[in-house]
Formats: C-alpha cells, structure tokens, sequence
C-alpha cells in the first residue's frame, strides 16, 4: 500500500477500506509516514468527506493508535463531557468538579486551543505548575482519590490525535465533520468513560456555524459512540455570542473559579449547569431533570465542587493558591478599552471575529510551535440584547506584546449596535440521544 494512491483515491472522492485508513494513521502514529503526505490526506478529506463506515473505520484506527483504557474496577458510574469547540467555552473545567462532587467520575481527556477556539488544556496549564501530561498510572490514582483528573491526548492514550489535531489547526482542516468526530470520539472511548456527554456548537463562533452540519455531526458522533457500547447524549448549543464573560486562558480560569464559589450566573454557569444535569442523568443519579439540575446546583453552593477542583489541581502539581489569590495567575501589561460607538441594544456579537482577536492578543497559537500568553484575552461587559449607552464599557482587551490597534477595531466590529431589542438566544437548540 502506498499513502499517495491513497491520497489520491480521496481526492478523487472515492470510499477507502478499513485497511487504508489503518495504513495512514498507523503510518502516521509510526512516523512513517510524513506530516505533509498526512496534510495532504485531512485536506482531502476535508473536501471528499467520509461515509459512515469510514468514519467508524477512522475512530477505531485513531483509538487503537494507544491504549484504551478499562475503568469498570471503579465503584461509581463513569462519564465524561466534550465540546466541539467554542470561543469563551470553558464548561469543562466546572462540569468534571460538579460530576465529580456528586460521586461521578470522570475521567477527561481534552485538548488545547483549535483555530479561533480555546482549549480546555491551555486554560489548565494557565495554572502555574499544573501538569497536563500525566501518566495512566498517574491518571488512574488521581481519578481514585479524587473522582476526576483532566489530561491531554498522551503517548499512550489517544497519541495519533495529539499530532493530528495539532496539525489541523494549522492546516485549515479543522471544520470536517468525520475529522472532528474521529477526533473527539477517539479520545473519548479511549479514556474508558462510559456516559459521554457532547456540547456541539453550532453559530457564528463554532466550526460548525451551520445548524443543519451541527445536527449532523451530533448525530455522526452519538452513532459513532453506540457503536464502541458507549451511553451518548449530544446537545447543539449555541454560538453565536461568546459564552459567559471571559475569552482567554486564566480570565476563563478566573471566571470558573467565581462560578465554582457561587458568584456568578451568567450564560456560562446556566450551561455548566444544564450540561452537568444531563451527564448525572446519563448515570441515573436524578429520577428527572428537574431533580438533575438541583443536584448540579447543589454540588457548587455547597462548596464541594471547589474542593474537588482545588484538590485537582494540586493533585496535578498546580499551585492550588490560585482560588485566593488571582495574582498568581499574572496579570497583562497593557489593557485597551473598548467603548460602544453609539447608543442602542448589542443585536450580536460577531464570536469568530471575537476568538480570531484573543488569539492575535496572544491567547491562541498561528502555528503548532506557538507559545501562549496566558494572561491575554478579552473581558465582555455588554452582552446580546443587553442596552448600551454611547461610550459604554463593552469590552476590556488585556495584552502584553500585540499590536492592539488593529485587534481593537476589528473587537469594535465585532459588537453590533441596533435600534431594535434582538430576539433572546436560546442556550440550547436541540438534544439528541
Ligand atoms: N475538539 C476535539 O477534540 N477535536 C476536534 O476536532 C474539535 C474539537
């Protein structure tokens, strides 16, 4: 076999056999084969799509490519949560402690920044000291003792997607339907959960910004995960205003802390939330939604989700001070208000533009070998709907080495003025089981 016809049947729009897309990633995994020939191949499949058959074929190749982990030892239910990828999506990092707080556990594995999006993975390591790329044997103690740990893609769980993932980002190959499955789908089964909870993203600020490809992705990834005898729930969420109130690492880190002590309730604590209700129904520790929601609430005004998160991160060597004391995270040098140009209701937020901005502000990466600036990002005062007076406080950028005059008009841009009160959003669109 060689990777070139295979390459090439792709390109062509041709179906390839289980075979084939075993000889890329097991080529891949191998270093056999080279990242532009990989390149090549996401870039074909990016335009070609695959069928269902092959998507299977895809996730099981990039499964197997570690070690695939067996949890049933454990005396509780197993879940996990994943998103597809969002600007200001942080839930993760409030989900695993609230599950984890009502004897769920989780065991997560996430990943970093993708295109205009943020990563569970970055917003942790804004934590100094915090270890991402733990071990499974590390992995398995910490998930014992404290019913959730959060890790990357490593070298032995999951290692072909670390460097697929890496090289889409780079690559403009990120917005595929069965490469966004096979990647989330990998990890996920890899890492031995067996309730999986996905949060597809779906407007302006999500890879799939059309509803109907949301839809079909949801249901791409709940079949997928049937088929490896997982429990799956997906919801579509929107994403067409950034979630919650901070874009970028440690203002996001900062903002789950303040919602893990109760105080704060925007959107982003209503869909930490909902998601936390539907993943403690998956395991059936709620009799009904209602019942679920009180419990997730419960998990955080009691305080017991902040322990475990607290217990997390010095688990995982971070400085767990942090919770007191935000100045250990750093700070930016420099900030750039941003003001409303006239007066009026926010009719939108262009959320692409948005991410697109954190990132140049240096909270995201332009190349795989990029490093990020943990302190910088974007603070939202106004959001959608919300009445703004001419020179009103809309947005604070926080930076250190950018070039902000150009990143502050396009962040002036992306907030739209108008006359007319918009239609209120709703957080989520759709659940399918
Ligand atoms: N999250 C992932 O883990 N993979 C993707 O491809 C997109 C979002």
């Amino acid at each position: 076999m060689r990777i070139y016809d295979i390459i090439y049947k792709k390109r062509n729009g041709e179906k390839l056999t289980k075979e084939e897309i075993s000889f890329v990633i097991d080529g891949y995994n191998k270093a056999k084969i080279p990242e532009y020939q990989v390149s090549a191949f996401l870039m074909a499949v990016y335009f070609s799509g695959l069928n269902d058959n092959e998507t299977f074929y895809l996730t099981q190749a990039m499964t197997n490519s570690g070690k695939v982990l067996d949890l049933s030892f454990l005396d509780g239910p197993t879940a996990d949560k994943h998103s597809t990828g969002g600007v200001g999506d942080g839930t993760s990092l409030v989900i695993a402690p609230v599950l984890a707080a009502c004897d769920i556990y989780v065991p997560m594995m996430s990943g970093r920044a993708l295109g205009h999006t943020g990563g569970t993975l970055d917003k942790l390591e804004a934590i100094p000291g915090f270890n991402v790329n733990l071990n499974i044997k590390q992995f398995i103690k910490i998930l014992k003792k404290n019913k959730f740990a959060m890790i990357g893609q490593t070298k032995e769980i999951a290692p072909v997607d670390k460097k697929m993932y890496a090289l889409r980002d780079v690559t403009a190959t990120v917005e595929s339907i069965p490469l966004i499955c096979s990647s989330i789908m990998s990890k996920k089964i890899a890492e031995g959960a067996k309730n999986i909870l996905l949060d597809v993203k779906t407007g302006d600020g999500a890879f799939m910004s059309d509803y109907k490809k949301a839809k079909i992705l949801a249901k791409k990834m709940v079949e997928t995960g049937k088929k490896f005898g997982r429990n799956m729930t997906a919801v579509i969420s929107d994403m067409d205003s950034p979630l919650g109130n901070q874009i970028g690492n440690s203002l996001e880190v900062i903002q789950t802390i303040e919602v893990l002590k109760n105080n704060i309730k925007n959107d982003f604590y209503d869909l930490c939330i909902e998601l936390s209700a539907l993943t403690i129904m998956q395991t059936k520790k709620a009799k009904d939604i209602k019942q679920a929601r009180a419990v997730a609430q419960k998990a955080i005004s009691s305080g017991y989700a902040l322990e475990k998160f607290i217990k997390m991160i010095e688990y995982q060597g971070g400085n767990a001070k942090v919770a007191d004391n935000y100045s250990l995270l750093g700070k930016a040098k420099n900030e750039y208000i941003i003001k409303a140009q006239k007066t009026g209701y926010i009719g939108c937020i262009q959320t692409r533009q948005l991410g697109i901005c954190s990132c140049m502000l240096g909270a995201g990466r332009l190349k795989t070998e990029d490093k990020i600036d943990w302190t910088a990002g974007i603070t939202i005062y106004k959001k959608t709907g919300d009445v703004v007076k001419k020179g009103d406080i809309v947005a604070k950028l926080f930076y250190n080495k950018a070039a902000v005059e150009p990143i502050a008009n396009a962040v002036k841009e992306a907030f739209k003025i108008c006359t007319i009160k918009p239609k209120k959003i709703k957080l989520i669109k759709d659940i399918i089981i």
